[in-house]
């Protein structure tokens, strides 16, 4: 590690990114062969997004790739994390690959590089075919080997100019929230449907980086991590609440990937609804493949109490009685999170201390603010920078304690559809115009681009 001009800096080679998912920025979502997705049925069912919102248009990306393109050079990102369609690949869910899906990744990719912008490539962010969920979705074992079979042909068509891989984005989020909690695709609340899709979240993840191991692409898996922490540290059924919480959000992933095995206490707390036969002999061995990075999301810390039920604005996490709460006097985004950069530093610390020494990219980090524009469309979005700053400064702190931090993605280049609030949150360091399409890039952008250009921070 070099610190040239100070301390402030951050390793060379640092990778600098931004990052976006495909049916969030696309758009174009009956075009050139693409299939349903389960994002698509679930946002056209009135009442599961805030306003009825799609990802129908989006940002228009599908046709606005070079604009897009010139903004991230204007930057000056040195990486671009984007994720594939899987329904534009394979709009059935399975079979031979639609070319001219695969045309606008490589499209995409080629600006990149023309750009020498390190493209970053997720194959899976959530949109899964809807031919697949008619079939069990993520809770039928079939998917992992569907998973793997898509994987392989993005891998063939795209590896010779793609380096990093990453397999799933935030497993706990389709499973939990999509499966669990029902309110994100595709919308069921049952515990047990989580559990299963959990695990074959990760078989798919294990049986791809089979599939991938050619070449020298580096292939590593994007988890959601948070540091978690009782309401009331002399409450002992909130701190009760909190080692669940942690056994559901961070270890039901980090174990099989990283020891090879489920964490005890939690698969305990769920036998009374399932007998959990779907994990099968060997299959914790394809889990634990050898990675070569692991992509971290931090949004937030979760603070928990013991609950039965969730409260508006808070986070549940299902069948575990327990919800988080905003902290005392803890400053919250748009989107209701508290803001609480030292947790960064804390789960990444906590990575290297127990689970792995690989290489760790932030692949997700940002914020959504009530953004103002003015009439022209710019943006002063002081808080967004102070946000960025601050979470800038606490990965800074853990490269400090010995992590071995190798870049770090904001979410997101641009405004984009926010899932189940759709458009009214914005996280973009450019904003979107949606009736217009306008990019304008807001004070955060400028900021980051100096950044980028001194590979630090001042001061
Ligand atoms: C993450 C998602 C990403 C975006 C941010 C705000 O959980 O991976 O698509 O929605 O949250």
């Amino acid at each position: 590690m070099s610190s040239p001009g100070g301390a402030s800096n951050f390793p060379e080679d640092f990778l600098w990114g931004a990052a976006t998912a495909a049916y969030q920025v696309e758009g174009a979502a009956g075009e050139d062969g693409r299939g349903p997705s389960i994002w698509d049925t679930f946002s056209h069912t009135p009442g599961m997004v805030f306003h009825g919102d799609t990802g129908d248009v989006a940002c228009d990306q599908y046709h606005r790739l070079d604009e897009d393109l010139d903004l991230m050079a204007g930057l000056g990102l040195k990486a671009y994390r984007f994720s594939v369609a899987w329904p534009r690949i394979q709009p059935g869910g399975s079979g031979p690959a639609n070319p001219k899906g695969l045309d606008f990744y490589k499209r995409l990719v080629a600006g990149l590089r023309e750009r020498s912008i390190e493209p970053v490539l997720t194959l899976y962010h959530w949109d899964l075919p809807q031919a697949l969920e008619d079939k069990g979705g993520w809770t039928s074992r079939e998917t992992s080997s569907r998973f793997a079979e898509y994987a392989g042909i993005v891998n063939d068509a795209l590896s010779e100019d793609v380096r990093f891989w990453i397999t799933l984005n935030e497993p706990w989020v389709s499973a939990w929230l999509g499966y669990g909690a029902g309110v994100h695709a595709p919308g069921y609340a049952d515990p047990a449907k989580a559990l299963a899709a959990t695990h074959h979240l990760l078989l798919g993840h294990g049986l791809a980086v089979e599939r991938m191991r050619v070449g020298d692409n580096r292939i590593g898996i994007t988890l959601n991590l948070s540091p978690v922490r009782p309401a009331k540290e002399e409450r002992p059924a909130d701190v009760d609440a909190a080692q669940r919480v942690d056994g559901q959000a961070n270890r039901l992933y980090l174990d099989p990937l990283f020891r090879g095995s489920y964490p005890e206490d939690i698969l305990e707390h769920y036998r009374p609804d399932t007998d959990l036969s779907f994990i099968r002999d060997g299959d914790l061995e394809t889990v634990s493949a050898p990675l070569d990075f692991l992509g971290v999301n931090y949004y937030m810390r979760h603070t928990v109490r013991e609950a039965e039920r969730p409260r508006a604005g808070s986070l549940l996490f299902p069948g575990i009685r327990a919800r988080s709460v905003t902290p005392h006097g803890a400053e919250t985004t748009a989107m209701g999170w508290p803001i609480e950069p030292d947790g960064l530093t804390e789960i990444l610390v906590r990575l290297k201390d127990e689970y792995t020494n690989l290489p760790i990219y932030v692949t997700e980090s940002g914020a959504a603010f009530h953004d103002y524009a003015d009439p022209e469309g710019a943006v002063e979005d002081e808080e967004r920078v102070s946000y960025l700053d601050a979470h800038f400064r606490a990965a800074r702190a853990a490269i400090g304690e010995g992590v071995d931090l190798k870049g770090y993605f904001v979410w997101s280049l641009l405004d984009n559809f926010e899932w189940a609030e759709g458009y009214s949150k914005r996280f973009g360091l450019v904003r979107v115009d949606y009736a217009t399409q306008r990019r304008t890039p807001k004070s955060s952008a400028r900021w980051y681009a100096g950044v980028i250009g001194r590979n630090g921070l001042e001061g």
